[in-house]
């Protein structure tokens, strides 16, 4: 018992692994990981989005048995919940990307894999063997890169395809400017103090060498240079990406095509009436269009016009098993976790990853007990109120869930 309470001394929700992060990063890695683009409005506004919704419980309802367990295209997951794809893990912890996986694979749910990856995707696959692995894809001008990786994400076992859509360019992330962050860090006076605030984190890097974007790098062909790799990601973004290219995605991926970082019921529709099997909807953690909508909001909206069609996921501030919880209330099939398992990363390395995933799983198995929902088939339909948009314009709570009753 003192051995358990000892590997997770202190930790008792994410927020705790956020700080152990910040304690442990170097300032211009955690800043990395955590800010968000410009004034940081649309990432404040993802977490409130959550706190706008409440739950309205139903009492006496049998809850001996509670599973959050829910089919995500055919894959059995342990919860509604994927460790959704972020790239260059491994400026948080070595071999980072096989950590996550690992840990996925573990609590049973998937994990996606970011073409901006510091691992190769084979290597991820033999970490993960047993795991359920999704592709994350950025289409570059050259169409023969993002061919390349569906191609041997597909060899390799990978079943879902995550196309993301939101990054044309980069947001303007202002920390990163004050930071001085590029690729390769660049030794400054500013970064030695930083780095010799973080000694852990500094000699771990020291010994592992600059993380490379490798799975960028073997389909390019480019020699392990991280300066130029960085550089080909973001020169080589295809700005004429187009719903017409949808077809062209899918003469080379067979299995579930999912379009991450759609923000309207228009483009919902179009994703549908152009073949995608699901959508993401995300504003990239608040990354990217300063200003823009929180998934949150837009859910209820989305999920009335395509949820029939489409499977809906939602991501941007899951932090909490309840805001998991809320969002399949509302009509997502399930969320894609973010800086959460990130930041038990950076903390603690593959522990800290799981247990992230393991305080996510319980408060989610709590929320439903409590909600009066044994399964997540069971959580709620009935919603008043919400209408995208009306939670951001009036600032006041106005969704309210109510559990359906279970029928016995
Ligand atoms: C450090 C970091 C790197 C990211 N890299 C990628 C990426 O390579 N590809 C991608 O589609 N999304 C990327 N994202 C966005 C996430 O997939 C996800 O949309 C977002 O983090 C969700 O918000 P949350 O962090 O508040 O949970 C990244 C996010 C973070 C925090």
């Amino acid at each position: 018992m003192s051995l358990f309470y000892s590997s997770t001394q202190g930790f008792a929700n994410v927020a705790d692994y956020r700080e152990a992060a910040r304690r442990r990063l170097a300032k211009i890695a955690f800043d990395y990981l955590d800010g968000g683009a410009e004034d940081g409005h649309t990432l404040a506004r993802n977490r409130a989005a959550f706190t706008d919704v409440h739950f309205a419980p139903r009492a006496m309802v049998d809850v001996s048995h509670v599973s959050p367990a829910a089919q995500l295209f055919g894959y059995a997951s342990a919860a509604p919940m994927v460790v959704g794809p972020t790239g260059l893990n491994g400026m948080f912890w070595p071999k980072a990307d096989e950590t996550l996986a690992r840990a996925a694979a573990a609590r049973g749910v998937p994990f996606a894999l970011s073409s901006a990856s510091t691992s190769l995707l084979e290597d991820v696959r033999a970490a993960a063997p047993d795991g359920e692995l999704w592709m994350q894809l950025y289409v570059q001008k050259d169409r023969r890169i993002a061919e390349c990786i569906m191609r041997r994400a597909s060899e390799a076992g990978y079943t879902t395809l995550l196309v993301t859509v939101d990054t044309p360019v980069h947001g303007r992330r202002d920390h990163d400017i004050h930071n001085n962050y590029r690729l390769p860090l660049p030794i400054t006076p500013k970064l030695i103090l930083d780095l010799l605030r973080h000694p852990h984190w500094a000699l771990q890097m020291a010994r592992q060498g600059t993380p490379q974007l490798v799975n960028l790098a073997r389909s390019l062909g480019e020699a392990p240079d991280l300066q130029r790799q960085a550089a080909a990601l973001a020169r080589q973004m295809d700005l004429s990406l187009a719903w017409s290219d949808i077809a062209w995605l899918r003469k080379h991926w067979n299995g579930p095509l999912l379009v991450k970082g759609i923000l309207t019921v228009d483009d919902a529709r179009l994703a549908q009436q152009h073949g995608a099997d699901g959508i993401v909807l995300s504003n990239h953690g608040g990354r990217q269009l300063e200003g823009a909508h929180a998934p949150l909001d837009v859910l209820p909206a989305v999920a009335d016009a395509v949820g029939d069609a489409l499977h809906v996921y939602l991501d941007s501030g899951v932090r909490r098993g309840a805001d998991v919880v809320k969002a399949v209330a509302l009509g997502a099939r399930g969320v894609l976790l973010g800086r959460a398992p990130l930041y038990g990363l950076a903390a603690r390395g593959d522990a800290g990853v799981a247990h992230v995933l393991s305080l996510l799983f319980d408060e989610i198995v709590t929320t439903m007990t409590l909600l009066g929902s044994p399964g997540i088939d069971t959580l709620p339909e009935r919603i008043s109120g919400a209408r995208p948009g009306t939670a951001a314009a009036t600032g006041k709570p106005n969704v309210t869930v109510i559990p359906k009753l279970v029928q016995s």
